[in-house]
Parts: C-alpha cells; sequence; structure tokens
C-alpha cells in the first residue's frame, strides 16, 4: 500500500522545500513520495499547492489508477509508459532522453530517493519491523538488541580478519563490527559499497555488532506459465563493424530464423520464435576505446547501423524484435540509455517490426486473455564487470557465468548498487533499482552466454557475435560468439541454438 499523508504531513513535506499549502485542498489519499518526487522533477517549482496544480499532478500521474491499488510509478520525464501497440509486446518501462543538467542537489535526491525506496522493501521484513534509525540506536542502552536500515559506505577488514563496515541512514553515521569468529564473515564477502540493508545484532560503545544481515532480496514466487508455445530468442553484442564481427555465425543465425536452415525440429523452433530480443552492443561504433579504428572494418557508423539493419529487414515480420542499446552504441554512455537516436540509427528505425528501447527497460511479452504475461527486465550488464572483479564469491565465475551476476544483484534489488560500478545519469527514479520483480532478466555484455532460474526469474545472459578482441582480452572476457538462448513462454524451459561453427 502506498504511503498515505494528512494533511499536516503535506504542510511538513511542503515547508521544507519552501512550498505553501492552499487550506481548500484535500490531500488525503495522495502517495507522499510520488507527489514529491514529481514536484522535484519540475524544472518550475510552484509557489503554492492548490487544487489546480493537484489537478495536473494526478492526469499525468493516473492517479485514480493508484488510488485503486494500481502501481504506476514512474512520472514525468522518466515514464513508465503503458502503451499497447501491438498484440503481443507491451512497453512497461522506458527511459526517454533527459537532457536537464544534473546538479548536486539531482544527486542527493536521487541517492535518497534509492535509500526510501530500498528502505520500504526492508520495512516489510518481519526482522525489520521494529528497525530503528541510527541516531535513535544512539541513545539507547548499551548492549541492547537493534536492528536497523542503512547504506554501506566503507567496508573494511582488520589483519585479525574482522570486518568494520561504515554505515549510514538519513539520521547519522555508524560503525558495524563482524569477528572473525562470526557465523557472518563469509556474508561480509558478498557486501559491496552504496548498498542498503538491514542490519541486526546489539548496541555497545558506538559500534553495532552485527549477528545478521537482511538483503533486499527477491521474495519467492510461484512460476508464472501458461503463455503461446512460443519462444523468446536472446542475442546482445552483434558487434557489425567490428574486424571480429562473426558474420558467418550471424549469417547462420539469420538464416535459421528465417526457417532456411537447420533440421527438421530446429526448423519447428525457428517457426515458433515470436520475439527476438537484442540487448546492446547492436554495433561496434567509433571511438570507443583507444585505438579502436584499426579494429573496424566499418569505419562510419551510419554504414554499421545500416549493415545490420540489411539483416534485420530479412527476418519473418510475424517476430516482434525488441532492441535497446549497449556502451558501444553510438548515444551517450551513462545509464539510463535512452533509445537509438533515429537519426544515427536511421535504418534501424526503418525495420517495420523493431521497437527500439532504453537500456534499462522492462516490456510485457506474451499476454493472452488468460495469461498476464512475462515482464521482462532488459539491461546491457556494463556494471557487471566491476562485481566479477570485485566480489570475492564472484571472482572466479562472474566473467564465466554472468547469470550468477544477476543472480547476486538480484538480491540487491539493485543492477549497479555501488555508484563506481556505472555511470550513472541522476534523474527522479533510479533506473537500475529492481522494485517490480521481473519474470525475466536478459542482460549482455559480457560476451558469455549464461542462463538460470533463480527464484522463478528466468535470468538470460545473451552471448555475442564478436571473436576475443585485444580490448576485451585485457578485461578478461571469454567470449562464447554463436551460442543463442530460447526461452519457451509456456514451459519456461530454456533452449540453446548453437551457431558456434
Ligand atoms: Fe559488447
Ligand atoms: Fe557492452
Amino acid at each position: 500500500m502506498p504511503f498515505l499523508f494528512t494533511t499536516m504531513n503535506l504542510i511538513s513535506s511542503c515547508s521544507k522545500i519552501g512550498i505553501l499549502v492552499s487550506p481548500e485542498i484535500n490531500p488525503n489519499g495522495i502517495d507522499c513520495d510520488l507527489l514529491m518526487d514529481y514536484i522535484n522533477s519540475l524544472d518550475e517549482k510552484p509557489f503554492i499547492i492548490n487544487q489546480e496544480f493537484l489537478n495536473g499532478f494526478f492526469s499525468k500521474n493516473d492517479f485514480f489508477s493508484k488510488k485503486l491499488g494500481s502501481d504506476l510509478k514512474v512520472v514525468v520525464n522518466e515514464k513508465k509508459i503503458r502503451e499497447k501497440d501491438c498484440s503481443c509486446v507491451e512497453v512497461v518501462k522506458n527511459h526517454e532522453l533527459n537532457n536537464k543538467v544534473k546538479t548536486i542537489n539531482d544527486w542527493f535526491l536521487f541517492y535518497s530517493n534509492r535509500f526510501k525506496r530500498l528502505k520500504k522493501m526492508l520495512d516489510s521484513r518481519q526482522e525489520l519491523r521494529n528497525a530503528s534509525s541510527i541516531s535513535s540506536i544512539k541513545k539507547i542502552q548499551a548492549k541492547t538488541s537493534v536492528s536497523t536500515i542503512v547504506l554501506i559506505k566503507e567496508i573494511s577488514k582488520t589483519a585479525n580478519g574482522h570486518y568494520i563496515i561504515d554505515v549510514e541512514d538519513t539520521t547519522g553515521n555508524a560503525s558495524v563490527f563482524v569477528s572473525a569468529n562470526s557465523e557472518l564473515i563469509n556474508e561480509c564477502e558478498n557486501l559491496v559499497h552504496d548498498e542498503v540493508i538491514g542490519v541486526l545484532g546489539s548496541y555497545n560503545s558506538n559500534f553495532i555488532y552485527a549477528s545478521d544481515f537482511i538483503f533486499p532480496e527477491i521474495p519467492d514466487s510461484v512460476e508464472k506459465k501458461g503463455g503461446n508455445d512460443e519462444y523468446a530468442c536472446f542475442i546482445s553484442d552483434i558487434h557489425i563493424g567490428s574486424i571480429d564481427f562473426e558474420k558467418k555465425l550471424f549469417e547462420n543465425f539469420i538464416e535459421w530464423l528465417k526457417g532456411n536452415s537447420g533440421t527438421a525440429s530446429q526448423k519447428e523452433t525457428a517457426k515458433k520464435v515470436k520475439y527476438l530480443f537484442i540487448v546492446g552492443d547492436l554495433v561496434d561504433g567509433v571511438g570507443v576505446y583507444p585505438g579502436q579504428e584499426k579494429e573496424l572494418e566499418i569505419k562510419d557508423i551510419y554504414k554499421q547501423y545500416d549493415a545490420l539493419a540489411d539483416y534485420l529487414k530479412t527476418l519473418p515480420e510475424d517476430i516482434q524484435i525488441i532492441s535497446i542499446p549497449g556502451n558501444h552504441d553510438a548515444l551517450r554512455q551513462s545509464e539510463p540509455q535512452p533509445p537509438l537516436f533515429s537519426d544515427i540509427a536511421k535504418p534501424i528505425y526503418e525495420v517495420s517490426n523493431i521497437k527500439n528501447l532504453s537500456n534499462p527497460c522492462v516490456v510485457n511479452i506474451g499476454k493472452t486473455n488468460d495469461f498476464a504475461g512475462l515482464n521482462c527486465l532488459l539491461y546491457h550488464g556494463f556494471t557487471y564487470t566491476y562485481y566479477a572483479s570485485k566480489v570475492p564469491k564472484l571472482l572466479n565465475i562472474g566473467m564465466d557465468r554472468p547469470d550468477s551476476i544477476s543472480e547476486f544483484l538480484l538480491k540487491k534489488r539493485h543492477l549497479g548498487p555501488s555508484h563506481k560500478s556505472g555511470i550513472i545519469t541522476p534523474g527522479v527514479f533510479d533506473p537500475l533499482l529492481i522494485e517490480d520483480v521481473p519474470d525475466v532478466l536478459a542482460t549482455g555484455h559480457i560476451h558469455t552466454l549464461g542462463y538460470r532460474n533463480y527464484k522463478n526469474v528466468s535470468i538470460i545472459a545473451a552471448s555475442c557475435f564478436q571473436k576475443m578482441t585485444s580490448f576485451m582480452e585485457k578485461l578478461g572476457h571469454h567470449p562464447t560468439p554463436g551460442f543463442v538462448p530460447l526461452l519457451n513462454l509456456k514451459s519456461r524451459e530454456f533452449k540453446i541454438m548453437d551457431f558456434s561453427s
């Protein structure tokens, strides 16, 4: 349930940011967070909240559906769009370009909003029902049991193997101590900077002695099945334009999808593919890394998109293509990346059955009269190399099993909790926060195939159509070009197609 606030709460919230509230309005039923987010997103803040202003807010936010319990969340600049424009693909969340100059205040709002939303998720946990703020904990008697929800600032390990974790919330700072002999010591290895967790323990002499950590985690849920017997196919990192583009493998894949190659059973599978996801790095781009020009076969970015469009235009029209950009595509690197620019990637927009969306985004596929469809969270995966190189338990497996990184991040309910793990443009809402649990999480970027089911989320790490490059070698990638994962919407089973030779 959204947080409902009264007249007093509205006046209090607005007075903090210098806005008056007209006595004529009735604020009962308004979601405080949503209204504050809306106000903060406006270039020109209102002088007074009156009924006219609220009417504008209601119309922009479909307030009445919220009042009835729906979960429309994203407003104004970064919209959660619900536009149904074909029978089987519905865009749930897409980030449009927002070129507004960002200020320190935007960063402050961005991080406080993220903290507030993750705290809300943790608040509902039984163990954290009585969670206290850091300032309240510091006032209580020593050796008392405490629970709190905090953001991790710093993690250090002493020479004796103890962990000291500096944490903060909106009321202050504290240090959490975990003894080297504690069962919790292994869990410390999974902590990362800037993530939000619950801490249980006891307070004494300025330290919280931790007995357990609570992560936002995704809940156990029933696997959503029951759509049509059809497949979603996931590819990424095609890197057209690179001298290392695996042209032959890609053409084999395209021919199979068109029904022109493969065994009878493989052709039967191809016929059932109704969705093709391209999870970023469609082309190799230009100027992405030093010396890249020597590794480009097509040096003109327009021609790179042209070459890809020539392939996509030949695919059957009943296949819905959903494409997002990656860090090699010709647009800003910071996330959320808006959809591909329609001028630079004009030929891609001319493909009749393609939907160009942002990175990340959410789409629903396969909805029928008696099946709610699958919500697919698509993220290129730029942050993944950071976690594969920083988190001890991912050090040896992350680059070979990128699906293990997805599982790790689902537990944190965030695709890039550490500020240093990616490049962010702060908006009203954190694009990498996983508020609604998806049915499918699809990524790319690592160039290595991975797939698993985690708590009934189908995790897919799409592979690539590019050989090992010198740049990838430096980053420690182990590419598996030509392997293509499929997901059956009815059975939720994976099928791997091999175009690697
Ligand atoms: Fe890539
Ligand atoms: Fe990439």
